[in-house]
């Protein structure tokens, strides 16, 4: 088993490599997996646009994946985990797990920065009525307004259940 990822501002791969010490497997960008690897069993990991995983439907074709992990910038909770699982549709016993990440408008390209102008409004207008503090409080408005990041090993914990139970 290794670890197969795509990042476009480094959250995603902050997390492969958190996952690649926590587990001992080693971690691939999707660009540059060896191709001796081709056909193995591996551990997806890729960040969210519009609700897809990246590069997921790619690393399918290549790799025989045993769990997804997807990251973005919503908060983490059942409804948003099961959101992406339908996106995802991996075969039976694949688990999909998601973990909030990171945002940051200034990293991104001027494709990715034109799709995000279009949503921005919508995703501030989730905030209208809360006060300063509860705004604040929120990751995702303070990833929206000025750019942060959540990623934490912490997050990680039910992929690594996961993979130890698997593994036994
Ligand atoms: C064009 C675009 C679309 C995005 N769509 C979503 C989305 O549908 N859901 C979500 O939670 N985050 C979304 N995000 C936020 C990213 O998934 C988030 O910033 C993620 O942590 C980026 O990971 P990376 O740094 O590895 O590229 C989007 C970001 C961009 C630039």
């Amino acid at each position: 088993m290794f670890i197969v990822y795509t990042s476009n501002t480094g959250h995603t791969r902050q997390y492969a490599q958190m996952l690649s010490e926590a587990l001992d497997l080693p971690a691939y960008d999707l660009k540059t997996v060896p191709p001796t690897l081709d056909g193995l069993e591996a551990i997806y990991m890729g960040w969210l646009m519009a609700g897809s995983v990246v590069g997921y439907a790619k690393a399918a074709k290549k790799f025989k994946i045993r769990c997804v992990v997807g990251v973005g910038m919503t908060p983490e909770s059942a409804e948003q985990t099961e959101d992406v699982a339908k996106k995802v549709k991996p075969g039976a016993g694949v688990p999909v797990f998601y973990l909030q990440g990171g945002y940051d408008f200034n990293k991104l390209g001027a494709m990715h920065k034109m799709m995000m102008k279009a949503v921005t409004p919508s995703i501030l207008k989730r905030f209208d009525g809360k006060s300063e503090a509860e705004k604040e409080a929120d990751p995702t408005y303070r990833m929206i307004t000025r750019g942060d990041s959540v990623v934490s090993a912490e997050r990680l914990e039910p992929v690594i259940r996961w993979y130890q139970a698997a593994e036994k």
